[in-house]
């Protein structure tokens, strides 16, 4: 049953949520269903903390650029100088017209309405007729420009400034992936689709082996081993380790259909796939051969929106080989996506009940809790002043 605000936003309503994993309790169901909820969501966790907004290589060129919506905001994601990835508002200053729609390459980000046309930095250069407005300042009326950060290839982003920087929050777990190299790979399939879940349960599946014996019995379950236990590093992340033979992007029984691993892997990274969840949204995993990664916009609680992208050494794309492996590859992850989403939407309706009260967490799904942990930190107990 939804609590009333005071007390879903109680520290105390979550007291057994904040235990170690193998003593906590899960989320409470209206973590998952409650608008009330999904809003602190939004306004503390995501406007607040780095997202994970694609590739650098969508944006090829200088000029391309992508419309779209994140945390209830109208965006431009454009690519404004060789190096430099901008987010910018996507709404007129003047009076307020959407200015893109789509994706495609300009060298102007042009309004339909009245001409007004800004630059890919987003500075106003042209506003026509506007002579006789009294102290009227092109410079005044620039487009809202948001913090971005590049990581390997990864857009990163932040819609409230302040905090730790990417580096700071990432802690160890660049050096934990560096052997990986991600900034040498290319995108090669990106499948877009919506899951009627919460944005929390799309991760959460991702993050824990518990399911795999009865969702993917016969397509992945048979590739992967216990994982190992988990390592106690610095940052904003989790990571899980398994160990296990050939790479884990192919259904079990085609390691014959393999493409060559990533060069120079060292240490464990070469026997196993290690998943890794930098908080609140950008779950990926770097197995020997390729790495593939989720962008995450949540349309409400009960609704997500998720881009899935297959990445690989640019050197494997190039070869004769791939297209014809590649295939493979693309059924592994339909077939076993298709099999989380059957069970996610009918969590997301169990939870929608309230029928539902908390169970306990197995130690083969640690991260849940230590996700729930990071969560309702951020979210409940030390929420920070939305006005900053
Ligand atoms: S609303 Fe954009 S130029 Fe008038
Ligand atoms: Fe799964």
């Amino acid at each position: 049953m939804t609590p009333d605000t005071r007390s879903m936003f109680d520290p105390k309503s979550y007291s057994k949520v904040m235990r170690p994993p193998l003593q906590a309790e899960p989320l409470p169901g209206w973590c998952y269903t409650s608008e009330e909820f999904y809003r602190r969501e939004i306004e503390q966790v995501f406007s607040r903390n780095w997202i994970c907004l694609g590739r650098e290589d969508a944006l090829p060129r200088v000029g391309d650029y992508r419309a779209f919506e994140f945390c209830g905001k109208k965006l431009i994601l454009v690519r404004s100088a060789e190096n430099r990835i901008s987010l910018l508002d996507n709404v007129c200053r003047h009076r307020g017209t959407l200015l893109l729609t789509g994706s495609g390459n300009t060298n102007v980000i042009l309004c339909p309405f009245h001409h007004w046309g800004y630059g890919l930095d987003g500075v106003l250069r042209g506003a026509p007729a506007m002579e006789q407005t009294e102290g009227f300042h092109k410079s005044d009326y620039g487009l809202r420009a948001y913090e971005v950060t590049l990581w390997n290839g990864f857009i990163f982003a932040r819609l409230v400034p302040g905090g730790p920087s990417l580096e700071e929050a990432m802690g160890d777990m660049d050096g934990l992936v560096a052997t990986y190299k991600m900034g040498d790979m290319t995108c090669a399939r990106q499948k877009v689709f919506t899951v009627a879940c919460n944005w929390k349960l799309f991760i959460e599946v991702f993050m824990e082996d518990y399911h795999l014996k009865a969702v993917h019995k016969s397509s992945i379950a048979g590739t992967y081993t216990a994982p190992e236990p988990l390592e106690r590093l610095n940052g904003d992340f989790a990571t899980i380790f398994n160990p296990h033979q050939g790479t884990s992007a192919l259904l079990t029984g085609e390691q014959h259909l393999a493409l060559p691993p990533i060069a120079g892997l060292t240490g464990k990274a070469a026997a196993g796939t290690r998943y890794l969840f930098f908080y609140p949204s950008f779950a990926y995993a770097c197995t020997v051969d390729c790495m593939w990664f989720f962008e995450i916009y949540p349309e409400g609680p009960s609704r997500t929106r998720v881009a899935m992208n297959m990445c690989f050494p640019r050197s494997t794309v190039a070869r004769q080989d791939f297209a014809e492996k590649f295939a493979a590859y693309e059924q592994r992850w339909d077939v076993s996506m298709k099999e989380d989403l059957v069970v996610l939407e009918l969590q997301q309706q169990g939870l929608e009940t309230d029928q539902y009260s908390p169970g306990r967490l197995s130690h083969l799904e640690p991260v849940v809790g230590m996700f729930a942990n990071w969560l309702i930190r951020h979210a409940v107990e030390m929420p920070r002043d939305a006005r900053s």
